[in-house]
């Protein structure tokens, strides 16, 4: 694509490092460029995971309480007393950014990995495509046998260490999560690790925003829900981006230090028969600062077919059932395709 030469290939830090104002390809449409954002009312709810799972009655009912109302009225929560030490977190935060700092032709080693929309030429070359001011790594953490080591960095040479560290941390603030949302339906408490089954995958993404002179023009990730069942990310500890709407209206979340977001994605929508709503959310940049997040993504085994339970469907109740039963695989086919015309995929599988 000779008319997009300018970004093929690049990265958009340096884009950045250079200054330029963003080319236009970068250029989001008039009505989605990011202004007009409130705080929120109400900060995002905080649960705190260990609580729900308490001996002590009490503070376990408050504390699944909180989770039901996030849920409902946000379709995310921050998690604290999630297990996971601050060091390791502080770890993380910065493997990433010695990653991205590392000298373009060393990440190119790791194309494979280091995805970005834009890079390939059959990506940009669709029509009215905005690109996002965004540069990620993108690695498969679960099952641990289909881990593709190649594309593992070796450089910082203690990423795979603490990047595998961390994913062992995340199975099981996953496994807490998915408990404590099966009983927030009253299904049996396993039914969501069984429905993602033993080949559930995890990718790992980091997301790196570099600094933007002309953030009122540009997105770092556009308004998307995740294909996910749920996400786990761990936000940047100083710098605010991420976006959720709510009521119509985009939400800055500005989440406590430590704290991740965990959000509900599509495949949990279709599985919860729309009780649990995926979140429309995006990522915003600044010219000040660059950012560094890690979303973990968990999805159902890609060969098993996911469908609203069936204890959550009743007609003669007024519940009836919203959504097909659908196959994982087809799903993120269906939900990539549409991802890069900046379409959500959520009313594809309704019935
Ligand atoms: C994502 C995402 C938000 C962020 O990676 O899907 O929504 O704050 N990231 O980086
Ligand atoms: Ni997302």
């Amino acid at each position: 694509m000779a008319s997009y030469g300018v970004v093929e290939n690049m990265f958009v830090q340096e884009l950045a490092r250079n200054g330029q104002d963003p080319p236009l390809p970068y250029i989001t449409r008039e009505d989605d460029r990011p202004t007009n954002v409130s705080s929120p009312a109400s900060p995002i709810p905080a649960v705190d995971l260990e609580l729900l799972f308490s001996s002590d009655g009490d503070s376990q009912t408050s504390e699944m309480d909180k989770l039901r109302s996030a849920l409902h009225s946000w379709g995310l929560f921050q998690a604290i007393g999630h297990g996971i030490p601050s060091s390791l977190i502080d770890d993380v935060g910065k493997i990433a950014r010695e990653f991205f700092h590392l000298p373009t032709e060393e990440k190119r080693k790791y194309s494979k990995a280091v995805w970005r929309e834009g890079n390939e030429t059959d990506e940009i070359a669709l029509e009215g495509q905005v690109i996002e001011w965004c540069d990620h790594l993108y690695l498969q953490v679960l099952p641990e046998d289909e881990r593709d080591l190649s594309c593992w960095p070796e450089n910082p040479s203690s990423l795979r260490e603490i990047l595998n560290e961390y994913t062992k941390k995340i199975k099981v603030v996953i496994e807490v999560t998915l408990k404590a949302m099966a009983k927030l339906l009253d299904l049996e408490e396993d039914y969501f690790i069984k429905q993602i089954g033993d080949k559930a995958t995890t990718f790992a993404r980091f997301n790196y925003y570099p600094r933007c002179s002309r953030p009122d023009l540009v997105l770092g990730i556009k308004s998307h829900s995740d294909g996910s069942g749920i996400t786990i990310l761990l936000p940047d500890q100083m710098v605010d981006g991420l976006e959720v709407l709510k009521d119509g209206q985009w939400v800055n979340v500005h989440a406590i230090p430590y704290a991740l977001i965990i959000n509900v994605g599509d495949q949990m929508e279709i599985m919860s028969n729309g009780i649990f709503k995926s979140p429309v959310h995006r990522a915003v940049t600044n010219s000040e600062k660059e950012r560094i997040s890690l979303a973990m993504f968990l999805a159902v085994d890609g060969e098993k077919e996911i469908s609203p339970a069936d204890e959550l469907i009743d007609e003669d109740k007024g519940q009836p059932r919203l959504y097909k039963k659908l196959k994982v695989k087809e799903y993120l086919g269906v939900y990539y395709q549409n991802s890069l015309q900046g379409k959500r995929s959520i009313d594809w599988a309704k019935v």
